[in-house]
């Protein structure tokens, strides 16, 4: 069924296109999420959150102050206080570049509204963002999958920082495919000691194949970071995702926008690839 028809899919590789194709477009916006349509990603990449009325919006960061016109907690607005900001001027002002008068004024958009447009054309790629900030955001989320058909159709994977999250997620609905988000990064500026923010395995060096089957328990992949900081240190190796894929976990990496980096990883095998600029991935793997 398609469920099983998802998961085969998964077996090659994948163009997500995160917060959209946010390079082109202000991120998580209709233009960032059509152009990816256009670009032909395999899966639109979204962060979920909630509004203190409780409904799921999907933005990234937990403060309004960077993509929007107001300021504060998103925790702390309503939807119809959220749906009053431009979340689109920002990204001209950064952008010059790809700046777009019809940019503007674009809303802050609803899980709802954005598998109500896009239904089962498009597979989502969506992550829990903040877990702790909300209750029962888990539940809602489920729920609004069901409603709308998305997890018997194969049409989406969740994904977390937060290992306590996606394990309610697989109790709550063991068909949605999981994928653990893990951040490596220096223990401290300027030495290559590496550990990881989650807890979840102890670093990429020293993650063994029994921390992997426990990731498997209840994921289907991890999606990691390939590079930290400025000056782009390299944290994982071919390695890791060999070692990742031997304990039959897919390997994703965020957030790739040089083709340089790109190639890196298409060389390493890696199972997909979260990028602002879909077209330059398909550009890439064609
Ligand atoms: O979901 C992968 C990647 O998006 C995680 O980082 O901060 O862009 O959500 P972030
Ligand atoms: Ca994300």
């Amino acid at each position: 069924g398609p469920i099983q028809q998802h998961l085969d899919d998964l077996q090659s590789f994948q163009v997500i296109a995160h917060r959209g194709a946010s390079g082109h477009a202000p991120e998580a916006t209709w233009p960032a999420f059509e152009q990816a349509v256009e670009m032909e990603a395999d899966y639109l990449e979204m962060d979920v959150q909630m509004t203190a009325d409780g409904e799921l919006v999907v933005f990234h960061d937990e403060t309004i102050d960077r993509t929007t016109d107001g300021e504060g907690d998103l925790k702390d607005y309503t939807l119809e206080e959220l749906k009053a900001l431009d979340a689109g001027s920002w990204f001209n002002d950064e952008f010059p570049d790809y700046a777009d008068d019809e940019y503007a004024g674009n809303e802050i958009l609803t899980l709802d509204e954005v598998i109500e447009r896009f239904g089962t054309d498009e597979r989502y790629y969506l992550e829990i963002k903040s877990p702790e900030l909300y209750s029962d955001l888990e539940e809602s989320l489920v729920e609004a999958l069901e409603d709308h058909g998305l997890v018997e159709s194969g049409s989406v994977i969740i994904q977390s920082f937060s290992d306590e999250s996606l394990k309610t997620v697989h109790e709550l609905n063991a068909d949605i495919p999981l994928v653990q988000l893990v951040w490596y990064y220096p223990e401290e500026e300027g030495d290559d000691e590496l550990v990881e923010w989650t807890g979840v395995t102890p670093g990429p060096e020293e993650t063994t194949d029994e921390d992997f089957q426990a990731i498997r328990e209840y994921a289907v992949g991890v999606g990691t970071n390939l590079t930290y900081g400025e000056e782009e240190l390299q944290v994982i190796d071919a390695d890791f995702v060999e070692q990742a894929q031997a304990n039959d976990l897919l390997v994703h990496v965020y957030t790739i926008n040089e083709e340089e980096g790109m190639q890196r990883l298409l060389d390493w095998g890696v199972d997909g690839i979260f990028t602002n600029f879909p077209d330059r991935l398909n550009a890439l793997v064609e």
